[in-house]
């Protein structure tokens, strides 16, 4: 095998590894095992798998972790105006005019920034009289999900 042939090969093992991990796993596999394939293969690939199959389902418990806080946030903060279902059919909703978040066309309507910006300031009209009032005690993580979360409930 000549040189070149070498570095093809340290690239296609490469790529393999990376390929089955995700951003995160990718960089602590890189950490915890630096390139170096001489001894003991067989045990290093065993222990990476371990270890990237352990990062898969912590995120995964996280990810779900937080994907519950927002539907309690959404439950405690936006329900009354926005409904369950997000349809908005309510008493605040029907006052308020609330488009129905069920409707793909509503969601195609407005960013992701959008959506923060409007749960973290809340909605003003133009004469400047509340709409949707700014959302208390959540951190910009909370309103993340709840974007994430609102975004579900499209049909
Ligand atoms: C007081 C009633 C009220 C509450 C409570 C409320 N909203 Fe709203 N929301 C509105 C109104 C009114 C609008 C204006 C747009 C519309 O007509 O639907 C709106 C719009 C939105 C939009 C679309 C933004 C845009 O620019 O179109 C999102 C996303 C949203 N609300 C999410 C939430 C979330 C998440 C919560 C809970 C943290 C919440 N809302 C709580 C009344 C409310």
């Amino acid at each position: 095998m000549n040189v070149r042939e070498t570095k093809r090969q340290a690239a296609t093992t490469g790529a393999m590894s990376w390929a089955s991990a995700d951003g995160g796993a990718r960089v602590l596999a890189v950490d915890c095992f630096p390139v170096e394939h001489t001894t003991n293969n067989q045990e290093t690939n065993r222990m990476k798998k371990i270890m990237l199959m352990t990062l898969a389902f912590t995120s995964a418990a996280l990810l779900s972790a937080a994907a519950g806080d927002a539907k309690a946030n959404y439950e405690k903060a936006c329900v009354k105006c926005h409904g369950a279902d997000g349809k908005g059919q309510t008493k605040m909703g029907e006052k308020l005019g609330i488009k129905d978040l069920t409707d793909a066309k509503v969601q195609e309507g407005f960013s992701d920034e959008v959506g923060f910006k409007a749960i973290k300031d809340g909605i003003k009209d133009k004469d400047g009289k509340t709409k949707m009032k700014a959302a208390e005690g959540l951190s910009d993580d909370d309103i993340k999900a709840l974007v994430t979360y609102v975004r579900t409930l499209k049909k």
